[in-house]
């Protein structure tokens, strides 16, 4: 038996890489394959809850019961998250999505040749907003929850980036070699203190972090 601990709560997340065009058949990503994302939808679907994702180019499977919305660049998940929120009351936003932070200013609308002998094309950028910032800032902010892949002193990392983007709680992403494998291991950080989720399945860490949320939520009215 599996206490529905997210029933009647509303969760919205992003997962996936974000994809940031140069020209119309290139552009910059990362390595993140969206499946903590997923299964931490997963996760809030099981518990319950009605879930909506909003995903990057990702290969993984919706799971069952779970609304997702595709979108390919920072600026199209940024859109999406505010269009979900300004549409209707959200009581969790879970932003697991590895956003780009920088998108190509100099985007070509013709793909880009190479001319012999010619100097490569210089790329110029700019930066993208922070969705998760934004979000938390809103009048109407749903309780927020950020990921953090820091690779030195997660700890102190993560307590002082759970403040700047004014976050309840914050999930750091123990060891670098997280993306696209299957086990991960997590440290929960909020404003008490951090407490670590030992190495294990993503889809069963997810579980604990729903625990772990809904505990801390609001009752509901
Ligand atoms: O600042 P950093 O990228 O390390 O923060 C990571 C957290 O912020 C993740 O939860 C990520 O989904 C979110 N984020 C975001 N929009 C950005 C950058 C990060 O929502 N542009």
């Amino acid at each position: 038996f599996v206490p529905k601990r997210l029933a009647g709560r509303r969760v919205l997340l992003t997962a996936g890489p974000t994809f940031e065009p140069i020209d119309p058949v290139r552009g910059i990503t990362n390595l993140s394959s969206g499946r903590m994302g997923f299964a931490v939808a997963r996760a809030c679907r099981q518990a319950g809850a009605e879930v909506v994702v909003v995903a990057g180019p990702s290969g993984q499977p919706t799971p069952l019961g779970v609304r997702r919305i595709d979108v390919t660049t920072a600026e199209q998940m940024h859109r999406a998250v505010m269009g979900q929120l300004d549409a209707g009351r959200f009581d969790v936003f879970v932003a697991v999505a590895a956003v780009a932070d920088w998108r190509v200013a100099n985007y070509s609308a013709s793909k880009l040749k190479k001319s012999e002998g010619g100097a490569p094309p210089a790329l110029e950028f700019a930066q993208n907003p922070d969705i998760l910032a934004t979000v938390a800032r809103r009048p109407d902010a749903p309780w927020c929850v950020g990921f953090a892949a820091e690779s030195e002193d997660l700890e102190a990392n993560g307590a002082a980036k759970r403040k700047r983007k004014g976050v309840p709680l914050l999930v750091g992403n123990i060891g670098h070699e997280t993306f696209g494998r299957d086990e991960n291991e997590l440290l929960l950080i909020d404003a008490t203190g951090s407490r670590r989720l030992p190495r294990a399945s993503k889809d069963s860490l997810a579980a604990e972090l729903v625990a772990e949320i809904a505990a801390r939520l609001p009752a509901l009215p």
